[in-house]
């Protein structure tokens, strides 16, 4: 039987989204002093709902990263940190523990909480990557945690002329990411594009979407995005998708996009609730020792 046939048909992109802002980002540090862009800032959260942060990290001198992030909560939301050099440790308060490698993904729900902490197991060499947090409904914040390591090896991965696509999260042309999640939907995949090549992406104009650009250029529209700047789409009502192309040296981009929740957002720090009492409760919790 050829299971091809039961792959979804992707329709072409006809109707691109036009491109909204370009978005540089913040240096800045966290954890104890890893050196890091912010590139999905505390301001863009309502418009790239359910997105609450994007951090990219990329460096050659351990200065940036021996701190690593120490013992520190989380509650209602995810994280998913995305290796693409280097090794990190991950422990947590649940026992958990996991080593990030080179091309593997960490999802951890922190749900009603949990503490971790997430450590270099290295003392020199290139450490690169990126972690996004994605916002859970205020049905789910108070979940049980929960994690997941995702090896390099097992992540989907689409292949088309001067393209691959590496699924982590979502649907890409009939295949199915490492993740899905129901409620939001995310799609995240990191693109790897030949000199010139062209992606396309069928998207529902009411999700929101951005692409941050780690190696070379890429052009949407009339637009150059060049490396280290993120792209926000715009909601183009009648849309059909996200066109991208390469520049004249290879690209890689990562491409997320989700359903917003449309719910109020309350953020302390770590924890990101629906209301002040709620980020009250989550402090003393903390305080308390309950999240752990
Ligand atoms: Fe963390």
């Amino acid at each position: 039987m050829d299971t091809n046939t039961l792959s979804p048909v992707t329709s072409p992109v006809t109707r691109p989204r036009a491109v909204e802002r370009l978005v540089q980002g913040q240096a800045t540090s966290d954890g104890a002093g890893v050196k890091l862009t912010r590139v999905l800032t505390q301001n863009l959260q309502r418009r790239l709902d359910p997105f609450l942060m994007l951090d990219a990290f990329g460096t050659d001198n351990p200065g940036d990263y021996i701190g690593g992030f120490p013992d520190h909560p989380h509650r209602g939301f995810e994280t998913v940190t995305y290796m693409l050099q280097g090794r990190m440790r991950h422990r947590d308060s649940a026992g958990n523990e996991g080593l990030l490698v080179p091309g593997s993904v960490q999802w951890m729900t922190a749900g009603r909480g949990v503490i971790h902490s997430e450590m270099p197991e290295q003392e020199d060499g290139a450490m690169e990557g990126f972690q996004l947090w994605l916002n859970l409904a205020a049905k789910d914040k108070m979940r049980d945690p929960w994690y997941r390591d995702i090896g390099s090896e097992t992540i989907p991965e689409y292949r088309a002329a001067g393209v691959t696509a590496r699924v982590i999260a979502g649907h890409t042309h009939g295949v199915d990411g490492a993740m899905q999640r129901a409620t939001t939907e995310p799609l995240y995949l990191d693109l790897h594009l030949e000199p010139g090549a062209r992606f396309e992406q069928p998207l529902a104009p009411e999700f929101n979407a951005f692409v941050y650009v780690y190696r070379g250029e890429l052009v949407l529209g009339d637009q150059i995005v060049r490396r280290q700047r993120m792209v926000i789409l715009a909601n183009t009502p009648g849309s059909d998708g996200i066109v991208l192309t390469a520049g004249a040296e290879p690209a890689k981009a990562i491409l997320i996009a989700g359903r917003p929740l449309g719910e109020p957002i309350a953020q302390y720090g770590p924890f990101v609730m629906n209301t002040n009492e709620e980020i009250y409760q989550a402090v003393e919790d903390f305080r308390a020792g309950r999240l752990a």
